[in-house]
């Protein structure tokens, strides 16, 4: 155990307000990116826990207390659990370092209070699940009283990543908790602690039994079983797209509701006219914030031909400053990568794209020794038909191309599977706006890369996604409308 001192939240199946083993009694080890060691052993359920999980839920979503209080009580209960993971934020900060390897100070500054400010943002949802008044259209007026009301989608299924193990589960769980749904929360393997922390503080805040429950264990097993699972209304899933067609496919059988965040091939495009320190500042934030495992990372660079050379040159210089170490080291900019598996995927890819006849102008290995950590690295000479352009690396990976007319960059920024995200570095407002219109992206981000907020709209175009989180989005992803009509 390479970290003794650790306090760790319960690391067991969390099912009808319990804590207990799974069904079958196996165990999983968890491991710190920073040594390659494991640290803990987590519960590791199965089908069986999963359907003890879903007819624990489906009791609390038709029977339960929390769809009959008055909504300003549940909205209290998501205040409270906003105000438990800041009073616990150091300690939560450190468990996302040790389970991740993200930088502690990054964990601190993004990962804790954005995590709070959605439950925060959600608590007024809950007081607002309102519907329309309709004036129907070919009926003769005031014989008629129509109306949508709002209900929760039911017990849903929520599968998340270990980029954000904390702050994908509170961009799922809150929503649903705001609008009356029951959860059966799913944290990926490599990253099981914050999302039992989480729990814990959910049920300390007064989430009543049933409306919450984790089930941690293996994607192929777990999630597996609430995607087949018949009594779970809907799927919300964050992570690849790979298993994003999986869960398409075999949730069919029960048409059940399915939103994703999948992968993404974001560009960071860099006009002749932009705020030059400002653009390398954001092209480095973009690529290399979370060690690259982002969704929206910005991994392919397009800048002006008149500014390229000396962009590259001054991008490189920042990466290579870069300090590489362990999370906890509060100096640390750079952690590891989350796991073996991943430090092997992000190096194939730099092989790959070396292959193809790609240039390597700063990084291009992995630092080596215990640990998986990789260096901030820019591909140079790339084209759209390499892989290392086309393909999701999620790593501190960034290819960089250069452009002569807008027309031909938004071309190229288009030419991908993906539409997740987007930044544009200009100071011409007219050219700002024309490139965000042209651009397949859910968000587009002008002078600035990754600013999320909960009250924002969140999702992808094409093979990103389907549907949209955050802001009203939310309400629609996580209620039913029922159109109720009345002959006076
Ligand atoms: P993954 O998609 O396998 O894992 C994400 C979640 O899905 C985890 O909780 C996992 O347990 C679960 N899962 C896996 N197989 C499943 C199945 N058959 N049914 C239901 N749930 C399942 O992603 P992985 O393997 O960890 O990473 C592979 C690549 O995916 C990364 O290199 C990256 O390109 C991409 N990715 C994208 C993320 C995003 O934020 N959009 C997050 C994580 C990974
Ligand atoms: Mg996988």
């Amino acid at each position: 155990m390479s970290h003794p001192n650790l306090k760790l939240p319960p690391l067991k199946q969390f099912i009808d307000g319990e804590w207990v083993d799974s069904a079958s009694e196996r165990t999983m080890e968890t491991i710190d990116p920073a040594t390659g060691k494991a640290f803990a052993q987590v519960s590791a359920g199965d089908a069986e826990d999963v359907d003890r999980a879903v007819k624990s839920a489906r009791l609390a979503v038709e029977h339960g207390p929390w769809t009959k209080v008055p909504p300003a009580a549940r909205s209290r209960v998501l205040n409270r659990i906003a105000d438990l993971i800041e009073a616990r934020g150091e300690e939560l900060a450190t468990l996302e370092s040790v389970d991740n390897g993200k930088p502690v100070t990054a964990a601190r500054m993004a990962d804790i209070p954005s995590s709070a400010g959605v439950f925060r943002y959600m608590a007024g949802w809950a007081m607002r699940m309102e519907g329309e008044q309709i004036p129907l259209a070919n009926r003769p007026q005031g014989q008629f009283l129509a109306y949508t009301q709002r209900a929760p989608i039911g017990v849903v299924g929520q599968i998340v990543p270990w980029n954000f193990p904390l702050l994908m589960a509170a961009w799922k769980v809150a929503p649903a908790l705001a609008f009356g749904c029951a959860s059966i929360l799913k944290p990926a393997e490599q990253t099981p602690l914050t999302a039992a922390a989480l729990v814990q503080i959910a049920q300390e805040a007064g989430v009543p039994a049933g409306q919450l429950n984790l089930i941690q264990g293996l994607g192929h097993v777990v999630g597996a079983a609430l995607v087949g699972h018949n009594e779970v209304n809907k799927i919300a899933f964050t992570g690849s797209t790979e298993v994003g067609k999986t869960i398409v496919r075999s949730g069919a059988d029960t048409l059940k509701r399915i939103s994703l965040e999948l992968g993404g091939k974001s560009p960071t495009i860099v006009l002749a006219d932009a705020d030059i320190d400002a653009a390398v500042a954001g092209a480095a934030h973009a690529i290399f914030f979370n060690q690259g495992q982002i969704c929206t990372a910005g991994s392919r660079l397009y800048v002006h031909e008149s500014i390229y050379d000396k962009f590259i040159d001054r991008l490189a210089t920042v990466a290579a400053a870069l300090k590489t170490g362990p999370g906890l080291d509060p100096t640390t900019q750079i952690g590891p990568l989350v796991s073996e598996e991943q430090l092997r995927r992000v190096a194939g890819y730099v092989e790959i794209g070396k292959k193809e006849g790609a240039g390597v102008a700063v990084g291009g290995d992995a630092v080596g020794g215990p640990g998986y950590f990789y260096r901030p690295t820019i591909l140079t000479h790339v084209n759209q038909k390499m892989r290392v352009v086309q393909e999701e690396i999620f790593g501190p990976v960034l290819v960089a191309t250069r452009f002569k007319e807008i027309d031909e960059v938004v071309a190229m920024a288009n030419d991908s599977v993906y539409g997740l995200a987007a930044s544009v570095w200009t100071r011409d407002v007219s050219k700002a706006h024309a490139v965000a219109r042209a651009l397949h992206a859910g968000t587009v981000w002008v002078n600035c890369h990754h600013v999320m907020d909960p009250a924002m709209p969140f999702g992808g175009y094409k093979q990103s996604g389907w549907g949209r989180e955050m802001g009203a989005a939310a309400y629609e992803m996580y209620t039913e409308s029922k159109s109720v009509c009345i002959q006076l």
